[in-house]
């Protein structure tokens, strides 16, 4: 590979944003500064002031491979994630098998070898049976483990007590949880169904799937973190109730962090109307006023990471009802474009949109070498032109799946180009070059 120098760019990294060039040699960044003289035989990029930053590492995704591969598997979906300007992802287990022992994640990485455009890690599913396959994890061999405490898509709910208890306990590595107390959403499912028969509006998901219901489960889950000393990670939070559980102290000091998924800090219920089941998923997207203590919390510290939970299901699986249409919704190609758009109407900074969607995860996963645009580390990076808008539209669309809940929507920037481990892989909406990806590496365990 010939070495590329990228001029001209505005650099958004490590909390500042400034001119500078960006040297390349191979997979890594050579040089970052003000100004970079032509190495010879380089090929030379001309940013032209659009933004450069490190690529989104998202750390919750939902691929699909293996066996549930109608809607998306690894090479299709990396694909979506690269002209979304997300270099690394991290996978979720509950696919078919699901990925509940240490050679399922084996199997996963194969899988993922040569075919993934991202780099790429697997978290390992608990169940209410698998505890020594999750004692006997080694740190390195899963980004962590997740741990269903409200059931959703692909019948994972860890419900026992005393199994949580000794997950908690045991936990080689980082626990991340999807927190929504299921018996109170069966109590509530019941309820909705006396008062309107099996056709439940759309607009019911919010209250059957209800704040009250997160705050049971998020609170259950920080309590057992912090008697067991676990280091917790507690997935997609959408409601004002549990921000009071987070702490606004650096992530160096806490043992227990946060994250917010893009779709709940962009809809909220009155989307429902339009978008119905389109934009059915678990947690719900919930009020107005959830979403502004989401935006708040991401501003204050509270909330660490930004991620998407890019859920794809089949466009024939959304249109149906609402108790038959399955929770989830695709979006990693288009969670930069939302980030930049709250940041032009003045709701984040981009320095802290690049903090929660890289550098945060880079430090809370350990993740080796990525995540900053640094001297020595991977040349995982995105230039983002946020004065060419964009419109979603089927035909731009890289998901197996097809349709996207922002069709028709026009973002105000664009994906200009994406760099996987110093490979241009996508360029001016086109995928280029080859298969970057390469299995993410950990430098902690918990
Ligand atoms: O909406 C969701 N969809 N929430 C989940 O927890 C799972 C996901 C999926 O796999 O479809």
């Amino acid at each position: 590979m010939r070495p590329l120098l990228i001029t001209n760019a505005r650099l958004i990294n490590e909390g500042e944003i400034r001119d500078a060039d960006v040297l390349i040699r191979g997979e890594r960044i050579e040089k970052v500064a003000d100004s970079i003289e032509v190495p010879d035989n380089a090929d030379v990029l001309d940013a032209a002031g659009r933004y450069l930053m490190p690529g989104m590492i998202d750390d919750q995704v939902h691929f699909r491979e293996p066996g549930l591969t109608e809607k998306g598997d690894l090479a299709s979906e990396s694909a979506a994630a690269v002209a979304g300007g997300v270099t690394s992802f991290m996978d979720m287990p509950n696919v078919s098998p699901q990925t509940t022992t240490r050679e399922a994640l084996a199997r996963k990485y194969e899988a993922a070898h040569g075919r993934a455009r991202a780099n790429y890690a697997f978290y390992l599913g608990a169940t209410n049976r698998n505890i020594n396959e999750i004692k006997a994890l080694r740190p390195g061999e899963a980004c962590g483990i997740k741990v269903f405490m409200g059931a959703s898509t692909g019948d994972m709910l860890v419900d026992d007590s005393g199994v949580l208890e000794l997950i908690f306990a045991g936990a080689p590595v980082i626990v991340v949880t999807h927190c929504e107390h299921s018996p109170t959403i069966r109590d509530n499912e019941a309820r909705a169904k006396a008062t309107f028969g099996a056709d439940v509006p759309m607009s019911e998901h919010p209250k059957i799937r209800s704040a009250t219901a997160c705050l049971a489960s998020s609170s259950l889950a920080v309590d057992l973190a912090r008697r067991h000393g676990a280091r917790l990670h507690v997935l997609h939070l959408t409601t004002a109730l549990e921000m009071g559980l987070f702490s606004r102290a650096s992530r160096r000091e806490k043992n227990i962090t946060a994250e917010v998924c893009v779709h709940h800090l962009w809809f909220d219920e009155s989307r429902y109307e339009d978008l119905g089941t389109l934009i059915k998923c678990n947690p719900a997207i919930k009020t107005a006023k959830d979403r502004e203590a989401l935006v708040a919390a991401v501003n204050d510290g509270r909330i660490d990471i930004i991620a998407t939970d890019h859920a794809p299901h089949t466009a024939t699986e959304k249109r149906r009802s609402y108790f038959k249409a399955p929770a989830g919704l695709p979006l990693v190609q288009h969670a930069l474009q939302v980030l930049f758009d709250l940041a032009k109407d003045g709701r984040i900074t981009l320095e802290t949109l690049v903090d929660r969607t890289s550098h945060a995860v880079a430090d809370i996963f350990g993740v080796v070498d990525r995540g900053y645009v640094r001297e020595g580390y991977f040349a995982d990076l995105v230039l983002i032109d946020a004065d060419k808008p964009y419109t979603v539209e089927a035909s731009n669309l890289l998901y197996k799946c097809h349709w996207s809940p922002f069709e028709g929507h026009a973002f105000s920037s664009s994906i200009d180009t994406t760099i996987v481990n110093g490979a241009v892989v996508f360029r001016d909406g086109q995928l280029s070059g080859g298969v970057a990806g390469q299995r993410l590496e950990f430098n902690r365990g918990r």
